[in-house]
Parts: C-alpha cells; sequence; structure tokens
C-alpha cells in the first residue's frame, strides 16, 4: 500500500505539472482532495493491511494529503503572478506619458464660494468649541415662528415672506412651511440639550420674495447660539470680532445698532466697517462707511422658555450671520444672483471647471 500511495502521489504531481489555468488547477484538486478520490480509494485497503502495515500508512497518507495541498496552493499562486504578468503585457499603461487630455486639460471641480465659506466659518467655530447641528428645510410653524415668540397674527410674522405648504400637516397639527431662518434650529437645539452649550446651524433658507440684486428666495444662513449662566453682549462681540478677523484676515471695526427681532431681547444689527473703502464712503456701504452684517442679540426669555430651559438661571445670545453677503463682500461681488445662477463664468472664478 505504501508503494500504491507513492504512484498516486507521483501520478499527481506529474498531472499537476501539465495544467496551465487556476480552473484546472481547482478540478484537480477536487479530485484528489474529494471524499471519492483516489486517496479514500487506496485507503480503502487499509482493512486488509497487517497491524504493522497500519501504523505506518496512516501518517504516510496523512503526508501525501499536505503535500497535495501545498502543491496545489504553490501551482495555484504561480498561476496567479503569471495570469497579472500576461494582463500587463497585453494592455499596458504608461503612466510617463504627459502628452495626454487629462493632464493637459484636467477637467476638475471646485467648491462652490458658499461652500468655502460655510466650511471656514464653521472651522473657526469648532475651534472656539462649538457644536454643528443641522436641521429640515421643510419646517412647521412652530419652530419657524411660535417658538421664536413670533405667535400666529403678530405682524413679525409678515417681516419674512414665507412659502407655505398645502396640507398634510407636519406631527403636532401645525402648519408646514418652507424655513425662512436658521433661528429654527435654535429651539431644536435647546431641546436637544442641556446648558451650557454652543453651537452653529448653516444652511439654506428660504422667502417668498421678488429677487433683486441683494434679493434671493434661496439664500444662506449660519445660526449661532450659546447659552449658559451670565453669558453677555461682551461674549457676544468677542466671538463676533473673532469671526470676522479670521474670515477677513484683519482686525473689523464693529458697531451695534439695536435691531427688532421678537426673539431677541436687546435686538442688535452688528455693522462692520466697509472693507472695500475702509470707511471713506463706497457704492457697497451706500457712502456710509458701514456694511450690516449680522442681526443677533441676548435670546429672549420667552424663547429659552420653549426651548425648555429655565429663564431664570440660564440666558444666552443668538446670531443669525448670513453666508452670501460675507461671500459678497469678500470677492466683491454685487449682486446676489450670481450665487445661485449657475453661470459657469462666475463659478469658474471659484476655481470650478
Ligand atoms: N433669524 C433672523 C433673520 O433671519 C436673524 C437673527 C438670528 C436675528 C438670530 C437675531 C438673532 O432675519
Amino acid at each position: 500500500m505504501i508503494a500504491q500511495l507513492d504512484k498516486l502521489y507521483a501520478d499527481f504531481t506529474a498531472k499537476l505539472s501539465t495544467l496551465s489555468t487556476q480552473s484546472d488547477v481547482l478540478n484537480l484538486k477536487s479530485e484528489y482532495m474529494g471524499k471519492k478520490g483516489p486517496l479514500t480509494e487506496v485507503l480503502k485497503g487499509l482493512k486488509d493491511a497487517t497491524p504493522d502495515e497500519r501504523q505506518k500508512i496512516g501518517p504516510k497518507a496523512n503526508e501525501i494529503k499536505q503535500n497535495i495541498g501545498s502543491d496545489i496552493q504553490a501551482k495555484l499562486d504561480g498561476l496567479e503572478v503569471a495570469e497579472i504578468n500576461a494582463k500587463l503585457a497585453l494592455d499596458p499603461i504608461d503612466t510617463t506619458i504627459t502628452d495626454n487630455v487629462l493632464v493637459n486639460d484636467p477637467k476638475h471641480g471646485g467648491l462652490h464660494p458658499i461652500t468655502a465659506i460655510q466650511q471656514e466659518v464653521e472651522d473657526i467655530f469648532l475651534s472656539m468649541g462649538f457644536d454643528i447641528l443641522d436641521g429640515p428645510h421643510v419646517e412647521d410653524e412652530f419652530h419657524n415662528f411660535e417658538a421664536l415668540n413670533i405667535p400666529a397674527d403678530h405682524p413679525a410674522r409678515d417681516m419674512q415672506d414665507t412659502f407655505w405648504f398645502h396640507g398634510p400637516e407636519v406631527e403636532s397639527g401645525k402648519k408646514a412651511l418652507l424655513r425662512t431662518h436658521t433661528s429654527t434650529i435654535q429651539i431644536r437645539g435647546m431641546m436637544s440639550r442641556k446648558p451650557p452649550f454652543k453651537f452653529i446651524a448653516p444652511g439654506k433658507v428660504f422667502r417668498c420674495e421678488r429677487t433683486d440684486a441683494s434679493h434671493e428666495m434661496v439664500f444662506h444662513q449660519l445660526e449661532g447660539m450659546m447659552v449658559g449662566k451670565d453669558v453677555s453682549v461682551a461674549n457676544l462681540i468677542y466671538f463676533m470680532k473673532t469671526l470676522l478677523r479670521e474670515i477677513f484676515k484683519t482686525d473689523v471695526e464693529v458697531r451695534l445698532r439695536p435691531g427688532f427681532f421678537p426673539f431677541v431681547e436687546p435686538g442688535f444689527e452688528l455693522d462692520i466697517r466697509c472693507l472695500i473703502c475702509k470707511g471713506e464712503g463706497c457704492s457697497v456701504c451706500k457712502q456710509t462707511g458701514w456694511v450690516e452684517l449680522l442681526p443677533c442679540g441676548m435670546v429672549h426669555p420667552n424663547v429659552l422658555r420653549a426651548g425648555g430651559i429655565n429663564s431664570d438661571e440660564y440666558n444666552g445670545f443668538a446670531f443669525g450671520l448670513g453666508l452670501d453677503r460675507l461671500v459678497m463682500m469678500r470677492y466683491g461681488i454685487d449682486d446676489i444672483r450670481h450665487i445661485h445662477g449657475a453661470d459657469l463664468r462666475f463659478m469658474r472664478q471659484f476655481g470650478a471647471y
């Protein structure tokens, strides 16, 4: 039987050496290693062997089985390398060629200036410990108005012309609308965390307005909110000045004017010294030397309460940065409609193809 086993292995090696594809090798493998294979056949003779012979046959059979396994693996590995080499020889890619359209005329994408500035502002606030939140475009009148201290019939609803949905009404039976500002996320943010906290929330907002050089129906805001104990207007000014210095890479002079928004008290309009004329007066600042950039204020106690926060213990500030205005100031763009105009000549100035 030992001789039979040796012959079996010799036959196998001879067959294996003639094979040249992986599938043939795999077939041979199942032929030899399978339950009905020649090895099993030979081992059937074990019952007629002497005890002495049996002792030798066991280890021998094991050895042959292992050899067959490793021979097959080695053959498969060799064939794989050969196949790869053959493919490379047939289909060469010369990575050193430079005279190629992909190299000479690269068509690459680029970030839209709004996205780019949004990411910059996000990085600045992240470095100051703010979280970044998101909220839905389709909102309800609770988050967009009521919780922000603007009840139904309040004249302030007219400040923001709203796109309303005609049913179906969203959760809680409130009317659905396209959010007119990112202040909706003040409410969502307050409801989902415990003070102290600070976060920003960038996003698109929608107003049912006639468009002109400074008005669009879809534009971008970046809401900010900080709630804690003894938050002050000085904190608000500090964060705003830091932001503006980082964005414009220079110290920016700011001033606060009273501004009315039902969800802040006191409310302000934060103006910056015009960076285009350095305050001398130009068309961008309408000869005043100041540009209105950022409405803000101390969060109204009603709003804190609507967000589930104890207004006796905590207070905070909020602001609504207009990202489109920021892009326009930075690049000297005089018409907001360019921003969503999808005109490639405009886009290419910012690196998009
Ligand atoms: N949500 C206001 C608007 O869109 C801006 C704002 C935000 C004002 C936060 C004050 C505080 O007009």
